[in-house]
């Protein structure tokens, strides 16, 4: 089966600086792939690459075997591409629930015609309805979005994510800043909205990329120097030498030591 995604010697120079040096990689369709690396080693620039917001110098990205390497985000996200990013994305001064409608009715094209529209605003209501249980947030439905805890928001940034019907999410570390509780919970909110879907996650913490990934990927200094399961990577020699050393152990065998208390 064609992969959901698939990067092919992608290279990003910011000036002299060469931040992505040749970025093989192969995300298949329906997995749950983790990006992990030292801070600094290209993440969230591949991110931005993938989801069309730069462009790379060289390589290939394609999607679903369709060359995007030159594709805009807006194209892409009609293509089913959908990224969340690292800082919240909702408008904090919005209800819940229309924060989500707003993404819901976005994405529902199709005749503009009163009809069309009507149908399409009893659509989104019904899916708007579907998204707040999903993501747990039914509760808090009519609240501003800036008066929801910090989880809370990034479950309905996940949300905002998912509302536009996406086959293929980018997640620039879900679970930053929370705690180990926190964490856990959405890590299992992930897998709970995504299945069936492709995701391929930007993480630190080794207990959400065991929850979570299929697959993990090791990307430093701009090149991905593993690919393979998460416990094939966890004892994988190339990948403790180059990659984190005693830190490295530390993060696997001390879980969740680099969050705060809960
Ligand atoms: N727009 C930019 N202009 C110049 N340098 C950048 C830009 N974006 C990222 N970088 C540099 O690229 C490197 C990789 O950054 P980033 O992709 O954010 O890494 P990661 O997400 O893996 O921590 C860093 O050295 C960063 O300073
Ligand atoms: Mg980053």
């Amino acid at each position: 089966m064609t992969p959901a995604l698939q990067l092919i010697g992608v290279e990003k120079r910011f000036g002299a600086t060469a931040v992505l040096r040749g970025v093989d990689l192969e995300v298949r369709r329906g997995e749950r792939h983790a990006l992990i690396g030292p801070n600094g080693a290209g993440k969230s620039t591949l991110f931005s690459l993938i989801a069309g917001e730069q462009r790379a110098n060289a390589g290939r990205i394609v999607l679903h075997g369709d060359d995007a390497t030159r594709l805009t985000s807006a194209v892409l996200a009609r293509r089913g591409l959908a990224r969340s990013f690292q800082t919240t994305s909702v408008f904090e001064r919005l209800p819940v629930h229309e924060n989500l409608r707003c993404a819901v009715l976005a994405s529902l094209r199709g005749g503009a015609g009163l009809s069309a529209r009507w149908l399409g605003s009893a659509r989104a209501d019904a899916r708007v309805a579907e998204l707040l249980d999903a993501l747990g947030l039914a509760h808090a439905a009519q609240r501003e979005a800036a008066a929801l805890s910090y989880a809370e928001q990034r479950a309905l940034d996940l949300g905002l994510a998912l509302a536009g019907g996406a086959h293929t999410l980018l997640l620039d570390e879900p679970t930053a800043g929370m705690n180990r509780a926190e964490a856990a919970r959405a890590v299992d909110l992930i897998r709970a909205t995504t299945a069936g879907k492709t995701v391929l996650l930007i993480e630190h913490d080794m207990d959400a990329v065991f929850g979570l990934a299929d697959r993990v990927s090791v990307l430093v200094q701009g090149r991905v120097i593993a690919t393979g399961t998460p416990e094939a990577i966890r004892t994988d020699a190339a990948v403790r030498d180059a990659y984190l050393g005693a830190h490295f152990d530390a993060r696997f065998n001390a879980p969740g030591h680099m969050r705060r208390a809960p």
